[in-house]
Parts: C-alpha cells; structure tokens; sequence
C-alpha cells in the first residue's frame, strides 16, 4: 500500500509537469496516460496485489489518481494549439503579448478615403486599371505622340524585357480605359499609385500615390471645374483654405490650369514649406483636349469634359504636417501608429 501511494505521488509529479502545445502532443498524452494500454490502467491492475483489509483505501487512492489525471488531460485539451501556456512550457518570447495591438491605417489610405468620400458625395466613382500600362494608354491616347517633348515631364520606367510595357506615370490611364469603354456621361476619380524614374529626396519618390479626375458630358464648362475642385478644397482643408488657379500647360487638357491653396502650415504668411510664397500647388487640371475625346471614340464636337489629377502624398503631408515624403514608405511603425483618423 505504502509502495503504492508512493509511486502514484512520483505519477503525479510527472502528470503535472505535462505539455501539450498540440493536437499531436495531447494525443500522445492520452495513449501514455488514458490509453487502455496506459499508466492509469496498469496501475489499476495493482489492486489484485494489495491485502483485502485495504482494498477500499487503495480503490480511492487509484479513483483519485485516475480523475487527476483526467482533470490534466482536460486542462490540456483546453489549452493545446488556443496560445495559453502551462507552466514550464516553452513561451515564444518574440510574440506580441496580449492584448495584440490593433493595427492602424496607413496615412495614405486615410487620405485616400477621405478623398474618395468627398468626390463620392458629387456622384464620382472609383475606377480602377492596371500598373503596367501600354504606352497608348500611359501616352499615346492622351495626346502625347512618340517623340513629343512633353513625355519627357514624367521621367518612365520601361519594362526591360519588353520596352512597349511601362509602369504608368499616372493615372490618366485608367481615364483613357473608362473613355474607351464608351459609357456617356462620366464621372469617375482614379485612386492608384503611380511611378517615375526621379531621385527620392524628403519631396519626391519614384512612386507614389495619384487620384485623377475626370468627368465627361454635355456642356461641361471650366466654370464646373472650378467649382468641384472648389468643393473639394473645402471639405477636404476646411472654409478658410484659400484657392487660386494659376495657367499651365498639359497636353491631355486645353486650356489647362495648376491650382494652389494658401498654405496650411504658416497660414499665407509665409513659411519653408510655402518656399515664402504663402501658396502651395497641390494639382493639375484643364479641359479635356479633343483629340483625347476623339482618341477614345467620343464625339468632340457633341461632348466636353474637365479632369484633374493630384497627388496623395502632397496633400497627406500637409494635412498633417508632415515634412519627409520618405517616411510614407519606410514602414516605422512609430510614425504609422500616429494616424488613427483623418483631421
Ligand atoms: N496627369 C497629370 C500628372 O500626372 C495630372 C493632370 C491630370 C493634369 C488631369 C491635368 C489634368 O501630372
């Protein structure tokens, strides 16, 4: 009997000591311990060898033993593969602990969205189109022919094991896929990233992030572009932001314009990020040059249009006052844990 209680206490410890991280291990516990080959069944058959007059205190010692070792089976099931760990288990310390931090948008998306959702309200959709464009829809169709000097504004990426495929310098692209589709009116923003051969300093990357504009009926004026973007400024910057349209040159549009708001940092007066100026540019836009129209398929004659284009990242730095364009892409998660919302 004293043999017995022995043993079962060295049982015991071990029993205790037991893991199970996985279905595998908890298994193998099972058959060690449970199995009808197993510890617990052995050990009962010990009874026979115990003297009659303590037969009844070794059945309860055995009776014990076997819901002890059920109750750690059952604590290990509950635990295996779920993350708890028992004691003595080996911890994965390069895990987060809990509670898991909840992830954050980037600063782009929420700009993005916060975009989207303002052009949303004056009934413009998402369209969307590919990165590796062709040079007709990257070039060709918006009125920028082989060898026209303006090509070289947007320094290109050639795709090297075939030069007729780049990476779109914008996202006017994906305008001269929705036109080509021919669906008339239209009214649809371009959210999208976009690449270019430049150097990466704090204001330029070689990609970066566009949503263009575009919208196509009868009787559009420069007047409705105007007031779109005007809109836009405001929801988006707030009452305050002042507005000016300076003349430009782009060949999709005629005529064409670059719009500047007052600068949000120093409030006009001016400021480095202003260069002085008071005003910063934040897009390009014009009417929609009629051999664009006609490139498409669209009556130029019957049908005008307005677009814009504007970059993402220009209008998140100053949103929240961010001064290196870098930072967008370094993935440090102290800055992108700053931005839970839009401001
Ligand atoms: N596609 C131009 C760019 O990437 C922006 C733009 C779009 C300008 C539409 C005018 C009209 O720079």
């Amino acid at each position: 009997m004293e043999q017995l209680a022995a043993q079962i206490e060295q049982y015991k410890t071990e029993i205790s000591a037991a893991t199970a991280s996985n279905k595998e291990e908890l298994e193998a516990f099972r058959i060690k311990y449970l199995g009808t080959k197993g510890l617990v069944k052995t050990i009962m058959g010990e009874m026979k060898n115990v003297a009659p007059d303590k037969k009844k205190e070794a059945g309860q010692l055995l009776n014990e033993f076997k819901i002890f070792t059920e109750q750690k089976f059952e604590s290990l099931s509950s635990n295996a593969g779920t993350g708890s760990f028992t004691p003595g288990q080996t911890i994965d310390t390069s895990l987060p602990g809990y509670p898991l931090p909840l992830g954050a948008r980037h600063p782009i998306s929420i700009i993005q969205n916060k975009i989207i959702s303002i052009f949303h309200k004056l009934g413009f959709a998402v369209a969307e189109g590919p990165e590796i464009e062709d040079d007709w829809h990257n070039f060709s169709a918006l009125n920028l022919p082989e060898n026209h000097p303006a090509r070289d504004m947007q320094d290109t990426f050639y795709i090297s094991q075939n030069p007729a495929w780049l990476l779109r310098t914008h996202t006017s692209s994906v305008q001269i896929r929705e036109m080509e589709k021919g669906k008339l009116p239209l009214r649809i923003i371009c959210p999208g990233r976009v690449y270019r051969n430049e150097t990466i300093s704090a204001r330029a990357h070689c990609f970066f992030n566009q949503v263009e504009g575009l919208y196509i009926a009868e009787n559009v004026s420069f007047a409705d572009l105007k007031q779109t973007l005007y809109f836009f400024v405001k929801e988006m910057f707030g009452n305050d932001v002042k507005v000016r349209f300076r003349p430009s040159y782009f060949p999709f549009t005629e005529p064409s314009a670059e719009m500047d708001i007052s600068c949000l940092i120093c409030g006009g007066t001016g400021c480095s990020v202003c260069k002085k100026t008071g005003w910063v540019e934040i897009l390009g836009c014009g009417m929609v040059h009629p051999n664009v129209l006609d490139n498409c398929g669209i009556d130029s004659n019957k049908y005008t249009g307005f677009a814009f284009g504007m970059g993402i990242e220009r209008i998140t730095m100053l949103s929240y006052q961010i001064k290196d364009l870098r930072l967008f892409s370094e993935n440090d998660i102290r800055f992108l844990n700053q931005f839970t919302t839009a401001l």
